[in-house]
């Protein structure tokens, strides 16, 4: 018999006793088997096999008993960690199956459902064919110049010699940001861009500035508050209305083909002088419906002509107003609608279609890239 252990302490060892261990591993099996899921199972493993389980602290007991006592406490504790081990083995298989039964049925595809429900959009007809129109311009030297949508009122009217009681102002009907006080409208035409060209800018200046514009018109066929213009603007010694007229004959030529008249009408515009309205024969009925006799045309409205902007010779008081010595410089300048080019150049009849986002009108335009 070997001496008694001098450790031995009868109530820590209390755990080795039979129904103690009987108890612990019970409640182990009760804990897994009502682990509902993996992670309840994963906190019973921890509580019931864990090192600080009662079963694994009961083990640690086993050197404390007399040796003669060790063997037995030592099949007991395995039997019960053995149940306890089968048991989580057990419902850890069952609580996988059940998830990945879950897994199937929740993340399955069904492969059968039609794949083309969000159609692929198409770059809109304004943007192509407004790149189409700079584009034209770049081709010719022009750069391309851009500004804000939110714009100072002295670069949407004072600077473009719009004075404060200005008939002008009112004729264009403006958005004001907040209140008329700060100073900010929604830009009304892209002309300011002329402004910031050329307080930005090395003279000569030849740009061309696309963009939207504002103004308080209702939407109706052929009115919208938000649209877009393309401004064109050239300063540089020497420049006649004879360089402006050019330039926009190569436009037409560019857009539409060779061989069609552009005529000017005389105009106002506060920031040019002389002003023009700029016509181009009709690229349908390349006048034929005005002749007596000719087959009404529905492009031009039996015009023979359509109206494709404004445009002029810089006022000397812009120049004078950005610093540019108008003695020695001259410039022109021009606006082009964007909205009434598709409407022409397209057959587009009502500009509802051109806000409305509804792909069956633009995907036909979306095959130009
Ligand atoms: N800004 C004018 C408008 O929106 C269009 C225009 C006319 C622009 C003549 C120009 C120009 O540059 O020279 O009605």
């Amino acid at each position: 018999m070997s001496a008694p252990n001098k450790s031995y302490d009868p109530v820590e060892v209390s755990a080795l006793q039979p129904d103690a261990l009987d108890a612990a591993r019970d409640e182990a099996l009760a804990a897994i088997a009502a682990a509902a899921d993996l992670d309840a199972l994963k906190q019973a493993r921890l509580a019931h096999a864990g090192d600080r389980s009662p079963l694994a602290l009961a083990n640690r007991e086993i050197g404390a008993l007399p040796p003669q006592g060790r063997a037995e406490a030592g099949k007991r504790i395995g039997a019960a960690r053995g149940a306890v081990s089968k048991a989580l083995k057990e419902r850890q298989a069952e609580l996988e199956a059940e998830r990945d039964q879950r897994v199937l049925v929740e993340e399955s595809v069904d492969v059968t459902l039609p794949w083309d429900r969000a159609p692929r959009g198409a770059r809109h007809p304004l943007t192509t064919l407004q790149e189409r129109m700079v584009d034209v311009f770049v081709s010719m030297g022009f750069e391309v110049a851009e500004g804000p949508e939110v714009e100072a009122e002295w670069f949407n009217f004072d600077a473009l010699n719009f004075k404060p009681d200005h008939p002008a102002r009112s004729m264009q009907d403006t958005f004001f940001v907040e209140s008329e006080e700060t100073g900010l409208v929604l830009r009304t035409h892209t002309s300011p861009m002329q402004i910031r060209s050329l307080l930005a800018r090395e003279l000569p200046v030849y740009v061309v500035g696309p963009g939207r514009t504002y103004r308080t018109d209702e939407l109706d066929a052929t009115h919208a508050p938000v649209f877009h213009q393309l401004e064109g603007l050239a300063v540089d010694e020497g420049l006649t209305m004879a360089d402006l007229r050019g330039a926009i004959d190569a436009f037409v030529a560019g857009m539409f083909g060779e061989g069609l008249t552009v005529r000017m009408r005389p105009s106002y515009f506060p920031f040019t002088e002389p002003s023009a309205e700029v016509d181009m024969r009709c690229f349908v009925c390349r006048g034929a419906s005005a002749e007596p006799g000719g087959e009404p045309c529905r492009t031009c409205g039996s015009e023979g002509w359509i109206e494709i902007g404004g445009c002029g010779m810089v006022n000397p008081r812009v120049l004078t107003a950005c610093g540019v010595d108008a003695g020695r410089y001259s410039g022109w300048a021009f606006g082009l609608g964007v909205e009434r080019t598709l409407m022409f150049r397209h057959g587009v009849e009502d500009m509802h279609d051109m806000v409305e986002g509804d792909l069956r009108f633009t995907l036909p335009f979306g095959t130009e890239i």
